[in-house]
């Protein structure tokens, strides 16, 4: 899968891109992601790519003109690669769908994403109006950026494409994965004893249908307590 990523600070990336699960990902050409720096494409003489909102109002907005640019020079890079039609447009915005296990599924199906990431107070309307890109939130607050956003949701897509995690089924066991929307429960590895705290003695006990059986329970538990939204139903997957 190849992800273009549109963002005025494409060094935010470098430490993510090359490290843990994305590092091992593009090690292993499961993604391809490449990093496009809208501001080269102002055409101001200082470099501008935002400006006042009409009307007036608090900050800054996202100017159209080196975002439209930079996703065609993008477009025609993706082309020269090789890859056909257009990508699958998205844009991290607080305005936007909530980030979903199925939403990433879905992503993590396209072989080409691009990845608009913004700032200041927002974009242009023409930008969403034009290039058509799926808005998406990864939570009710705003963060100063789309980057940190961003890094999120190509987390969590990646993770979802096969032969990403070790284990081949790595994921199914997971908070959230789509076998069951429990927490995940209690973990533990060694030593057996630490400061006096004890591991659970079903775990020691060689009893795997046992052992099953209470990380199923403890995972029910936790839920219970922590997110009962997700066993009672009133949590609905929107995407
Ligand atoms: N940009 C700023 N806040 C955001 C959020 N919560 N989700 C996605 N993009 C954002």
């Amino acid at each position: 899968m190849r992800i273009d990523v549109l963002t005025l600070f494409p060094g935010m990336f470098e430490g993510f891109l090359t490290h843990g699960l994305i590092r091992l990902a593009r090690e292993k050409k499961l993604v391809d992601v490449h990093l496009h720096d809208f501001r080269e494409f102002a055409t101001d003489r200082h470099n501008s790519v935002d400006d006042k909102p009409y009307g007036g109002g608090p900050g800054m907005v996202l100017m159209c003109g080196p975002i439209f640019a930079c996703d065609e020079a993008m477009r025609q890079a993706g082309r020269a690669a090789g890859l056909p039609g257009e990508p699958r447009r998205i844009m991290l915005s607080p305005q936007g769908r909530p980030v979903t296990p199925a939403l990433l599924e879905e992503l993590s199906r396209e072989p080409w994403l691009s990845v608009l990431c913004g700032h200041y107070e927002g974009f242009d309307e023409r930008i969403r109006l034009g290039l058509k890109p799926l808005e998406v939130s990864i939570g009710d607050y705003v963060l100063s950026g789309g980057e940190v956003a961003a890094m999120a949701v190509i987390d969590g897509l990646t993770r979802m494409i096969p032969g990403a995690l070790g284990a081949a089924d790595g994921a199914r066991n997971d908070s959230f994965s789509r076998d069951g929307a429990k927490l995940e429960g209690p973990q533990y590895t060694r030593p057996r004893s630490f400061e006096g705290m004890g591991v659970p003695d079903v775990l020691l006990s060689g009893n795997h249908a046992a052992i099953a059986a209470w990380h199923e329970d403890q995972a029910l538990k936790r839920t219970q307590e922590r997110r009962p939204d997700l066993l009672d139903g009133t949590t609905k997957d929107t995407s």
